[in-house]
C-alpha cells in the first residue's frame, strides 16, 4: 500500500514523507533521487540530456539501489553528488523523457509492491500508484520553497527562485508525467506550517481513512 506525497521542488516533499514513514512504519521512497542517478550517470559518461534515447537506455540499465538514506548507483554511494545544483538542473531535463520515465516508473511499482510505501515525486499519485487510497498534493509559496532550498544547499535565495521557476515549468508543462495533483489527492499548503504540524495532519487522515 502506498501514501503518494507529490508537489513542486522544496514543499518539503521528502522530509515530510520521512518523517510520515517513520512514524507509520512505512519504507519510504524518493523517486525523484531516481531521476537524480540517471542525470548522474549521465553526466559521467558525457550522455546529452536531450538524447531521450541514449538516456532511456541508461535508465532501463542504471543499478539504483536504496539503503536507508543512501542511494547506491552501481553499488557506490551517491547520496551527496545526486543533490548538486549541477545534477539537479540535469535531472529537470532528463526527467523529461519518455522512455527514462516509463523505465524509472516500472521499477518504482515494482519496489513499492513489496511493502507499505510512503512514495514522494510528481506523479506518484497520477501515473505510479493511482490506486493509492491517501495521496497528498504538498505545495508551499515559491519564496518560501526558494528559502528552505537555499537553506539547504548554501545558494543564494534569488539564483535558486530563478533556478526553480525553470524546473517547475519544465515540470509542468513536460507531456508526460507532469506535475499536477490528482483528482483524490488532498491539498496541503506548507507556507508556515511547522513540519511536526504537516506530518501530523497526514498520519492523522492514513487514521482516518483505516490505513493503519
Ligand atoms: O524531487 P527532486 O527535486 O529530487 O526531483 C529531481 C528531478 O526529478 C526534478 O526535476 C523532477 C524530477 N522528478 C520527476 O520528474 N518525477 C518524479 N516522480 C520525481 C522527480
Amino acid at each position: 500500500m502506498v501514501i503518494a506525497i507529490d508537489g513542486p521542488a522544496g514543499a518539503g516533499k521528502s522530509t515530510v514523507a520521512r518523517a510520515v514513514a517513520g512514524e507509520l512504519g512505512f519504507t519510504y521512497l524518493d523517486s525523484g533521487a531516481m531521476y537524480r542517478c540517471v542525470a548522474l550517470a549521465a553526466l559521467w559518461d558525457g550522455v546529452d540530456v536531450d538524447d531521450g534515447e541514449a538516456l532511456g537506455e541508461l535508465a532501463e540499465r542504471l543499478e539504483i539501489d536504496f539503503d536507508g538514506p543512501r542511494v547506491l548507483l552501481g553499488g557506490r554511494d551517491v547520496s551527496g553528488e545526486i543533490r548538486t545544483p549541477e545534477v539537479s538542473g540535469a535531472a529537470s531535463h532528463v526527467s523529461v523523457h519518455p522512455r527514462v520515465r516509463a523505465a524509472l516508473v516500472e521499477r518504482q511499482r515494482h519496489l513499492i509492491e513489496t511493502a507499505d510505501y510512503v512514495a514522494e515525486g510528481r506523479d506518484i499519485g497520477t501515473v505510479v500508484s493511482p490506486d493509492s487510497p491517501l495521496k497528498i498534493f504538498l505545495t508551499a509559496s515559491d519564496e518560501e520553497r526558494a528559502r528552505r532550498r537555499a537553506g539547504e544547499t548554501g545558494e543564494d535565495v534569488k539564483a535558486v527562485l530563478e533556478a526553480q521557476r525553470q524546473r517547475d515549468a519544465r515540470d509542468t508543462e513536460r507531456e508526460h508525467g507532469a506535475l499536477r495533483a490528482a483528482e483524490d489527492a488532498v491539498a496541503l499548503d506548507t507556507t508556515g506550517l511547522g513540519l511536526d504540524e504537516v506530518v501530523a495532519r497526514i498520519v492523522a487522515l492514513a487514521r482516518e481513512r483505516g490505513l493503519v
